[in-house]
């Protein structure tokens, strides 16, 4: 009876333990740093839409957003030691990490959304996202933060002699720092959390991001003047933690690579909408938009950003991005 008992009792709790995952989802923890009803909203809401119904429940998704996580630089931090399941973030701090994703921060490398989704969609940004396994990190799928455009609390900026003595915020990279110092510009690298407060504060006199950003994280409240500059495209990706990664099957790694999918293409169309008809909700705000930008000028002005990018990384990238156009 005894040897009976305990037999059934072993086969009882390895049948629970079998039983286990399927009744409890696990928690994906998915951190960015823009609001609830921004492009990375739209994002992370159909990247769990698709991934509960792929794993029928296996997976459940948590959205931590308004950089509740920390901006992105920590984030990016906390998917290599385990802290976040996964992130969206713009390209900004990434080339800290994967130097060779700083070539997708030059001004006026991309002509318009349709060029920078092309490129990013083939095999250049392919090799972009396997990049990643090199870096401590998982690269899911490209997506977008959008063309970035100038504010500030100062005055019209229609010329690039316009800007010259403002202090911007910028992201903290290294690429759009020269292009911003070629302008003439102080810039004053900062993680996105903190920028409200800083523009309130008079700080810095402006900042820089694409429409999405400006409307939902209500810098409008902040900033008066709007110039429609879009002096950089600026690509996001979703990416996720190496200790989450190798912890999945082949299987539900193709439903998380299938989910960032769906979760991009529900962002870059926020994007496109947002693009015309955000820029119409900001004039009812009350900024004063400046449309009529000859970005020619603007373009010649950062030219010598380029070869702070090819001194230090050489042209490899560049020729490759320039080529498939
Ligand atoms: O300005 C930035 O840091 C980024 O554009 C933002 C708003 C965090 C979105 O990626």
């Amino acid at each position: 009876t005894t040897i009976r008992a305990t037999v059934c009792a072993t086969l009882g709790l390895a049948l629970a333990g079998l039983a286990l995952p399927s009744l409890a989802a696990q928690t994906i923890t998915v951190g960015h740093t823009t609001a609830d009803t921004s492009h990375y909203s739209a994002g992370v809401d159909a990247f769990k839409e698709r991934l509960e119904e792929l794993s029928e429940g296996e997976f459940t998704v948590q959205e931590h957003a308004a950089g509740a996580l920390g901006g992105e630089r920590a984030m990016i931090e906390g998917l290599q030691i385990g802290t976040i399941d996964a992130v969206i973030t713009s390209t900004g701090p990434l080339g800290n990490f994967v130097p060779e994703t700083y070539v997708l921060d030059l001004p006026f490398l991309f002509t318009d959304y349709d060029n920078a989704r092309c490129v990013l969609d083939g095999e250049i940004g392919q090799d972009l996202l396997d990049m990643m396994g090199n870096h401590d990190l998982v690269g899911l799928a490209w997506t977008e933060n959008g063309f970035r455009h100038m504010t500030n609390s100062k005055r019209d900026v229609s010329a690039p002699e316009d800007a010259q003595g403002l202090k911007i915020r910028t992201m903290e990279n290294k690429m759009h720092m020269a292009a911003f110092e070629e302008l003439g510009v102080h810039p004053t690298p900062m993680a996105f959390p903190e920028v409200f407060t800083a523009l309130q504060q008079g700080t810095v006199d402006g900042q820089e991001n694409p429409i999405s950003v400006i409307l939902t994280s209500n810098l409008w409240e902040v900033q008066d003047y709007l110039s429609l500059t879009g002096h950089v495209y600026s690509p996001a990706i979703m990416l996720a933690s190496p200790i989450l990664w190798e912890g999945l099957s082949e299987e539900q790694q193709g439903w998380f690579l299938e989910a960032a999918q769906a979760g991009a293409a529900a962002t870059r169309e926020m994007v496109s909408r947002l693009e015309t008809e955000g820029v119409e909700e900001l004039r009812e705000k009350g900024m004063t938009v400046v449309d009529d930008i000859d970005k020619s000028q603007f373009q010649a002005a950062v030219e010598p950003s380029y070869t702070v990018y090819t001194d230090e990384y050489g042209s490899e990238w560049l020729d490759r991005i320039r080529s498939s156009e």
